[in-house]
């Protein structure tokens, strides 16, 4: 059993292309229910029937050490926009799962809503023009006053965030992108392992309080980028102590180790592949 407090995070991991024997693939299966397995066949890359194949025995597997339950017997329920939240649980955990090239991670806690992103930072599209065309005003703005070297590092740095944001809500792309705003206190990521110095403020079109909300950026490597945010609308997160985040680094069904948020970032994760565009 995992123990989780009120105030803490487990930011989970798993390197898909590591789990790569047979027998364990095949062990992966059997925890699947046959919906999950007709959706996992579904995609048409075999790299993409994989990394499906893995979220699912990874979320399964590591969901099962916080609650008295075998990985196959827990149930998981889609939300209206496609947020998986667990069904009778005995605990109030909240998940949250995002993919990027291979890297995949699963952020838990307990009570409050919670939304990760992971991205691969090497892609060679365009970013910043999606930044002059989705980003609130505020954030276009800090982002092209910065010097053309830290642009693109701190896009990717707004876009986790929002992601964790809108996946936090649940709501997907229903909520524009421009009508909330991250502010972003230090520049020098590249010398900090995570940052905690995040503000969110909101448009009139939002009805949102920022005091709800905790977020960190985490630097895994200059190749990826990780943000977390947690929500709650009863209490006053931003007043509350931060919360304290480690690192478990799993491979399904042969065992996990835990780490710092510090160590994990040591490890200097590379991804030799690029990915053109989010999944
Ligand atoms: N809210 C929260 N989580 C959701 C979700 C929702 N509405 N819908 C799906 N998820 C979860 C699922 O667990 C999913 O993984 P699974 O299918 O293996 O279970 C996981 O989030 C996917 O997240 P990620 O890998 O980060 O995918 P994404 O970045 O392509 O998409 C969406 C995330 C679906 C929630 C949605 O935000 C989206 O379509 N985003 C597109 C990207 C974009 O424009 N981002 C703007 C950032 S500025
Ligand atoms: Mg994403």
């Amino acid at each position: 059993m995992i123990k989780l407090d009120n105030n803490q995070i487990h930011l989970w991991y798993v390197r898909p292309a590591e789990c790569n024997s047979q027998e364990l693939l095949e062990s992966y299966q059997r925890l699947l229910t046959k919906e999950e397995t007709v959706r996992q066949q579904r995609y048409i890359f075999a790299e993409d029937r994989h990394d499906a194949l893995v979220t699912r025995a990874f979320v399964r597997e590591l969901v099962s050490f916080y609650v008295e339950e075998k990985p196959e017997k827990l149930s998981f329920q889609v939300g209206d926009n496609g947020k998986p939240e667990l069904l009778n649980c005995s605990l109030p955990l909240k998940f949250n799962i995002s993919h990027t090239k291979d890297l995949i991670i699963c952020a838990v806690t307990l009570n409050d809503e919670i939304g990760c992103d992971v991205e691969q930072t090497n892609r060679d599209n365009d970013v910043l023009s999606i930044a002059e065309r989705f980003f609130s005003k505020d954030e276009t703005t800090a982002l092209f006053s910065l010097v053309e070297t830290e642009q693109i590092p701190r896009f990717f740095d707004y876009w986790t965030l929002k992601e964790s944001y809108i996946k936090a809500w649940g709501l997907g792309l229903a909520i524009p992108l421009g009508d909330f705003s991250f502010y972003i206190d230090t520049c020098e990521h590249h010398q900090s392992y995570q940052n905690h110095n995040i503000r969110l403020s909101f448009s009139e079109n939002r009805q949102d309080n920022p005091d709800h909300w905790q977020s960190w950026l985490c630097y895994p490597s200059p190749d990826y980028r990780i943000a977390v945010s947690i929500w709650n609308p009863t209490i006053k997160l931003s007043q509350s102590e931060p919360f304290e985040i480690s690192v478990f680094k799993s491979m399904p069904l042969e065992g996990y180790e835990k780490m710092s948020v510090e160590e994990f970032c040591l490890q200097n994760y590379r991804c030799d592949k690029t990915e053109s565009k989010t999944r």
